[in-house]
């Protein structure tokens, strides 16, 4: 099928990132420093299984193939395997993906495989256990190095999402290239963003892309030609690693011009931008099965509000206070 998402900047959405909680159970230091909270009277209404399959069916009916759970941790939900499960049967989807922090990863995965997971995103911002304990809050690396071995081990594409930390990533650097040497997995370095709850720690421990970029070329890493339809990391390989490396640079000039991707948030809000302002409100029409048309109508109607780009530059992240809120 052609995707029928556009927007006015020519580019196409195949894309969903659907998040399926806030809660997480990890305190990343620059996401959750102290844990998730929430009032009590203030609890997220997260979407429902059927209303998640309305909204899933409603966004492959207009082209989207692919799918990507993230939360807060997705994993955390009950409900998560008939989550899974029921995304991986909609009409249209081809892949379904999940970021997780790989909490129950190594005693779940072959579970989730068998429900329909395609791929997987887990998070590993140090390879050494007491630092990945005092920057996730829990002490729990080994079990996570374990789960990823066994998604290897089922033939699952892994990605593994390393934020870039000053002080942290340019001295575990080597021991990240050792460690891809022989395993296929694509390890992914994110450049910090700042969002409206970490100023202080973004201003001590952001380390910008560049830096990397000159380590991987200088180690004789090279950048790939980009595929198309590709998201807005730049991949680098070299012929003696098993693995590829990934740059995610979101204050890089033109990072915008390859966005392909929608958000929607544990409560149904359409989210055009992480760093956007608010988001648009699908529920209504996810009461019942009948509203299907009038919900692709609303799902492109808002796609003309799609901006170029964020205003990260300018200090401006929008309403996001941090990713837990919206997946990254
Ligand atoms: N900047 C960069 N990456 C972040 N993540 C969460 N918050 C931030 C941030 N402020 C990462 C997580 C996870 C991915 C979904 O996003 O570490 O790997
Ligand atoms: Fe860490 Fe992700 Fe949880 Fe935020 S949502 S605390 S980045 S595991």
């Amino acid at each position: 099928m052609t995707a029928r998402l556009r927007d006015g900047f020519g580019r196409r959405f195949e894309y969903l990132r659907l998040s399926l909680t806030e809660v997480c159970n990890f305190r990343c230091q620059y996401c959750l420093p102290d844990g998730y909270h929430c009032d009590k009277d203030d609890k997220p209404q997260e979407l429902s299984l059927p209303e998640l399959r309305r909204l899933i069916a409603g966004f492959a009916a207009l082209g989207v193939w692919k799918l990507r759970l993230t939360g807060g941790e997705p994993s955390v939900r009950r409900d998560f395997a008939e989550v899974l499960a029921m995304a991986a049967r909609v009409p249209g989807i081809r892949r379904v993906a999940m970021t997780t922090n790989g909490y129950r990863l190594a005693e779940r995965i072959v579970d989730w495989h068998a429900r329909g997971l395609g791929a997987l995103n887990v998070s590993v911002d140090s390879l050494d256990p007491r630092r990945f304990a005092d920057i996730t809050g829990q002490d729990r690396l080994p079990e996570i190095l374990r789960g990823i071995d066994l998604a290897l081990g089922l033939s699952m594409p892994v990605k593994v999402n390393s934020v870039l930390l000053k002080a942290l990533t340019d001295q575990e650097l080597g021991r990240f290239l050792t460690w891809i040497k022989d395993t296929p997995l694509s390890l992914r370095f994110i450049e910090l963003m700042q969002t409206g709850d970490n100023g202080e720690f973004f201003r001590e421990h952001h380390l910008p892309a560049s830096w990397i970029e000159n380590q991987l070329l200088a180690a004789g890493f090279s950048e790939r030609p980009r595929e198309p339809g590709a998201g807005p990391a730049r991949e680098f390989s070299h012929p003696d690693y098993a693995g590829r490396i990934g740059l995610i640079a979101p204050y890089a000039k033109d990072f915008c011009a390859s966005c392909n991707r929608l958000r929607v948030s544990s409560e149904g809000q359409l989210r055009l931008c992480l760093f956007g302002d608010g988001g648009y409100d699908l529920r209504p029409w996810l009461r019942d099965d009948e509203q299907g048309e009038a919900l692709q109508e609303q799902i492109l109607g808002q796609l003309g509000y799609k901006a170029a780009g964020h205003r990260l530059h300018e200090g401006y992240s929008g309403s996001t206070r941090h990713l837990a809120s919206i997946g990254g």
